[in-house]
């Protein structure tokens, strides 16, 4: 089988690959093309990436390309981990909402809303060359951030996509770990949007059935629970359910702000990381995943995507958290919005597993950044100032209409050579 990463160039592949020469059984590649615009980083990618599929004995070829047609040609299935931009871009993300006591961040609130302008209108240009030049039933797998508009914005036009994030797969290794019990027993109750989720149950498989273990890891580590999200643990009892640490750009908006106008950007921390991690790409001694990717933020990435795609082409119907579209299941929420939830995973495609109802405060706050994320696809794809104004606006985090133009006007500056319309 052929597969395919765009953005393939990414310091992220080599996490990819691991996985990949991990779980040859369960995904058998043939053939893995590196898309990207970049060549000479591509080229210390691919070359890292080769070794280490020859140091595994894997006997798949790592094709590395900068043509995106010749990338995506007969693939069986695309991966998309592109970031317009760069870490640039992510850095601007990550500080001009501070001018107006808004969190920076790249996927959540006006940062999120910038990457989500700059990105929808590439995802689709390469998802074009993938109906036009890849198998007819490939999939693509979104890991393109910000995963949940971008997803939707494929799914709108027909394109078989999926997308995927590692949020989920975290936690239940996290949870797994500190129950001793194995990961594959362990079933989560996700619920939300990509990067606005909650844990709301950890059904635990064992020789005398399935236990919700959930409300025993509240009552005996809520402490450990807490640090890990950086929330405080009176939330979490409250709540009774765990919240991403995405969720800390909402619940401790002013903490988060605080934090980031005294410290380094993410994209400055990574950009850092990214040097010394190109750097052992280049030496041709280093053939295993260098310990430095563990500072990257994709832990468990591979195993995600290599567990949705085996089970996307050989049927297996397993569950698995994914964005999807709603299709009724939030009933508060359009049939077309996509959704963050565990989903039967068949080659004819993906269902949703049914939802408990949800409490008002969730399911409030999920129904409001819906609202955004929709005007926010509106205004990626047809453009104007006063489209992304409206989504602004809309954005809980934003909310004032002063607030929301100061914001509108700065996004449009720092991001006019990504914006074909502005
Ligand atoms: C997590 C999120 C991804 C995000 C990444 C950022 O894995 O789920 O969506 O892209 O963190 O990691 P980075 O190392 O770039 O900060
Ligand atoms: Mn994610």
């Amino acid at each position: 089988m052929k597969l395919t990463v765009i953005g393939g160039g990414s310091t992220y592949t080599p996490e990819l690959i691991d996985g990949f020469a991990r779980l040859r059984d369960v995904l058998p590649i043939d053939e893995l093309w590196l898309v990207d615009r970049d060549p000479e980083r591509l080229a210390l990618v691919a070359g890292m990436s080769q070794r280490m599929f020859a140091a595994a004995g894997h006997p798949g070829r790592i094709v590395p390309t900068t043509d995106l047609i010749a990338g995506v040609s007969d693939a069986d299935t695309v991966l998309l981990q592109l970031r317009v931009g760069g870490q640039a871009a992510r850095h601007g993300d990550e500080t001009f909402p501070h001018e107006c006591g808004c969190i920076g961040q790249e996927t959540t609130g006006p940062g999120g809303f910038a990457k989500a302008l700059r990105t929808v209108p590439v995802v689709l240009e390469v998802a074009d060359a993938v109906r036009r030049h890849a198998k007819p039933d490939a999939w693509i797998i979104d890991f393109t951030n910000p995963v949940g508009i971008v997803t939707r914005a494929l799914l709108n036009e027909g394109h078989r996509a999926v997308g995927l994030c590692n949020v989920a797969i975290g936690f239940q290794r996290r949870f797994a770990a500190m129950l001793g019990v194995d990961h594959r027993d362990v079933a989560l109750d996700h619920v939300g949007l990509n990067h606005l989720s909650w844990e709301r149950g950890v059904r635990v498989r064992s020789a005398s059935g399935q236990l919700d273990r959930l409300p025993e890891l509240i009552a005996t580590r809520l402490d450990e629970l807490a640090d890990d999200v950086h929330l405080p643990a009176s939330l979490i009892g409250m709540l009774g359910s765990v919240p991403s640490y995405y969720l800390r750009y909402f619940y401790a908006h002013d903490v988060v702000l605080g934090e980031q106008r005294v410290e380094p950007t993410r994209a400055q921390a990574v950009l850092e990381v990214e040097r010394s991690l190109l750097e052992l790409y280049a030496d041709p001694t280093v053939t295993g995943k260098p310990a430095q990717l563990e500072q990257r933020g994709g832990a468990f990435y591979s195993e995600a995507a290599v567990e949705l795609i085996a089970s996307l082409l050989s049927d297996r119907g397993d569950a698995q958290v994914v964005n999807i579209a709603n299709n009724g299941t939030l009933p508060f929420l359009p049939d077309d919005h996509v959704i963050e939830v565990p989903a039967t995973v068949r080659s004819s495609g993906l269902v949703a597993l049914p939802v408990a109802p949800l409490p008002d405060d969730i399911a409030g706050l999920i129904a409001n950044v819906a609202g955004y994320e929709r005007l926010a696809l509106d205004a990626a794809i047809h453009g104007g100032r006063e489209r992304v104004l409206r989504a602004m606006m809309a954005h809980p985090l934003v909310l004032q209409y002063d607030r929301a133009e100061k914001l509108t006007d700065l996004l449009l500056a720092g991001n006019r050579e990504h914006l074909a319309w502005a």
